[in-house]
């Protein structure tokens, strides 16, 4: 098959293509600029230019694919974000979504993947959810939810087939925010956020590991199911508790506890929302739908891989004082 991934460039889209080019398939990734060509082709994919705004370039770039990919994002790594950073996103999602299913209706293509998060669908209260829970959207989840309705909404018009992967919260060596977490729980500066005036109300997350939501949507390229499918491990587990073993691997101090009202001062109101709101998930659909299960079946295995990579690839370097960076983030 030939496969179409816009965000090749990406944490999960880089994966991605090298997943599905170690699957025996051509793939060709939406890029940018010289860095996103080289990491293409790193992958053993063939980079073609483009800009998920601009259709003509998405289409000119999909012609030939059977399979088109949107995990394209520009989810805001700022620990401040502003509103115009997120509305970039909203944009990547909402436009990127039509272009997309433009192209796909153009090359005539079988299936259409769209990157979602499980975020949509949480539930008011904070009790588990999945696929068949009416969605909740807010200002920063509803332009995910308006992408999923076009790409199902194209495939119904046009005729080809649609999978919406929602990813719960990715971890990973090289994604920003684990790379964050990390900085900020070695500097002692990463607090654990609750909610309730003491800040002691722990949200429980879905979490899973980079590797593992690539590998889902590789199989999602691959397999005949269709519809809506949450990309999570199998342990949803507490912010507390992921920041604890997190710096625990560090072998860093025990991050201290913020009540929310502080926190939004000091992250804004949307980061403050993502930490401690419960959204509580489960892969069951996915797994059944799909040859796929996680190979980081929870935050431990995940979080070992972390900073044994790190360790690995010397990007932290044990000193008399504990592990530091050796070189400032990327
Ligand atoms: N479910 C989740 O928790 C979730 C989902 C996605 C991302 N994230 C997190 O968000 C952080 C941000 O990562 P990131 O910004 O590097 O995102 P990313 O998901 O790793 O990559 C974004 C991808 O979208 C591409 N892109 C953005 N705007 C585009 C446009 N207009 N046209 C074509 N391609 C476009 C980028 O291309 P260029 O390389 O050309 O910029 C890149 O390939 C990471 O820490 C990641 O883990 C989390």
């Amino acid at each position: 098959m030939q496969v179409f991934v816009a965000g090749s460039t990406g944490v999960l889209g880089r994966r991605l293509v090298a997943g599905c080019v170690e699957c025996g398939h051509e793939v060709v990734g939406l890029t940018r600029d010289d860095h996103g060509d080289e990491l293409v082709r790193e992958r053993g994919g063939e980079p073609r230019r483009g800009d998920v705004f601009d259709r003509e370039s998405v289409v000119e770039a999909a012609t030939g694919a059977d399979v088109l990919v949107h995990a394209a994002t520009a989810i805001p790594t700022d620990t401040r974000p502003s509103d115009a950073d997120w509305e970039r996103n909203d944009r990547v999602r909402r436009e990127g979504a039509e272009n997309l299913v433009a192209a796909a209706e153009a090359v005539d293509a079988d299936r259409l993947v769209q990157q979602s998060v499980v975020w949509v669908a949480r539930q008011p209260d904070g009790s588990r959810f999945d696929e068949t829970d009416e969605p909740h959207p807010n200002r920063v989840t509803q332009s995910a939810l308006d992408a999923e309705r076009i790409v199902e909404r194209g495939a119904e018009e046009h005729g080809f087939d649609s999978v919406i992967l929602r990813g719960g919260w990715f971890y990973a060596p090289d994604t920003a925010h684990t790379r964050q977490f990390g900085e900020n729980l070695l500097a002692g500066r990463f607090p654990i956020v609750g909610s309730g005036l003491l800040g002691r109300q722990d949200a429980t997350l879905s979490f899973v590991h980079v590797d593992d939501a690539a590998r889902a949507f590789a199989a999602a390229v691959e397999g005949d199911a269709t519809g809506t499918f949450h990309v999570v491990d199998d342990n949803p587990t507490t912010l507390a508790t992921f920041l604890r073993a997190f710096a625990d691997r560090l072998e860093a101090s025990e991050p201290r506890r913020v009540p929310g009202w502080l926190a939004r001062l000091l992250m804004g109101k949307a980061s403050v929302r993502l930490l401690t709101n419960s959204m509580p998930t489960t892969n069951e659909r996915l797994r059944e739908a799909f040859d796929w299960e996680p190979a980081y079946p929870t935050y431990r295995e995940g979080l070992d891989q972390v900073v044994e990579q790190w360790r690995e690839t010397d990007t932290i370097r044990m000193t008399g004082e504990g592990y530091e960076w050796t070189a400032p983030s990327p």
